[in-house]
């Protein structure tokens, strides 16, 4: 994974009962029309049917700090490795854990040959979580998630003061209020190795149309 395109799907109302399938299958004829990299990150009832059915790459929305084994209700790494999934988020701003967890999770990851996208609220966050060189760190500031309001227009600093921090330990990706090209190109030129997306797509009609005007401003 080197400069990404994903798109989180939360658990938005518009991807239940099939439609996660359908948005799928947008994102995999945008990725092979302009060669990019989209990763899914779909709910855990439907990560493992677009895995196989869809063959788009997919990553959990979150993985537990939990053992293998007898850990009812939890989400662990292996498993998903086991059903096709390559990586995570952790940490997100809806689902944030002990930075402990997040430590042991990220080595966990990697000795799984899994990728690592350990999500931050500021650039402070950036310096701590660097040190764990995840693959990736994505910085999205929380006023400014699903607010349709660009973390690359609303507080482009956040994204250059997020690189600095890191510096060459982790990639820094960013996200939060990304809905049009412009949005995308402008983050990129900022430095941004990738964006996550979430409401700009799901509310967006139809889907196919969005991602391809996000993909050409990643294409940029
Ligand atoms: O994980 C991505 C997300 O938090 C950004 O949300 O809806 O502002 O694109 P949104």
């Amino acid at each position: 994974m080197k400069h990404p395109l994903i798109i989180n799907f939360k658990n938005y109302e518009e991807i239940s009962a099939g439609n996660a399938l359908k948005l799928a299958e947008s994102a995999r004829q945008v990725a092979e029309k302009f060669q990019i990299e989209i990763v899914l990150a779909p709910p855990p009832p439907v990560l493992a049917l677009i895995a196989k059915v869809i063959q788009m790459p997919v990553i959990c929305q979150h993985v537990d700090d939990q053992k293998l084994g007898p850990s009812t209700g939890f989400v662990v790494p292996e498993m998903a490795k086991s059903y096709g999934v390559i990586g995570s988020l952790i940490n997100h701003s809806e689902h944030r854990m002990e930075m402990s967890s997040v430590a042991r999770l990220v080595k966990r990851l990697r000795k799984l040959d899994m990728v690592s996208i350990v999500c931050a609220q500021d650039p402070q966050e950036v310096i701590e979580i660097s040190a764990l060189e995840p693959d990736f760190i994505a910085i999205e500031p929380p006023e400014l998630i699903g607010s349709g309001r660009a973390v690359s227009k609303e507080n482009p600093a956040i994204i250059t003061k997020s690189i600095q921090a890191a510096g060459l330990r982790s990639s820094i990706i960013c996200g939060a209020g990304i809905s049009d090209r412009d949005d995308v190109c402008r983050a990129m030129e900022l430095g941004s190795r990738g964006i996550l997306v979430a409401s700009g797509v799901i509310k967006a009609t139809p889907w196919e149309k969005k991602i391809t005007e996000l993909a050409s401003g990643m294409k940029n």
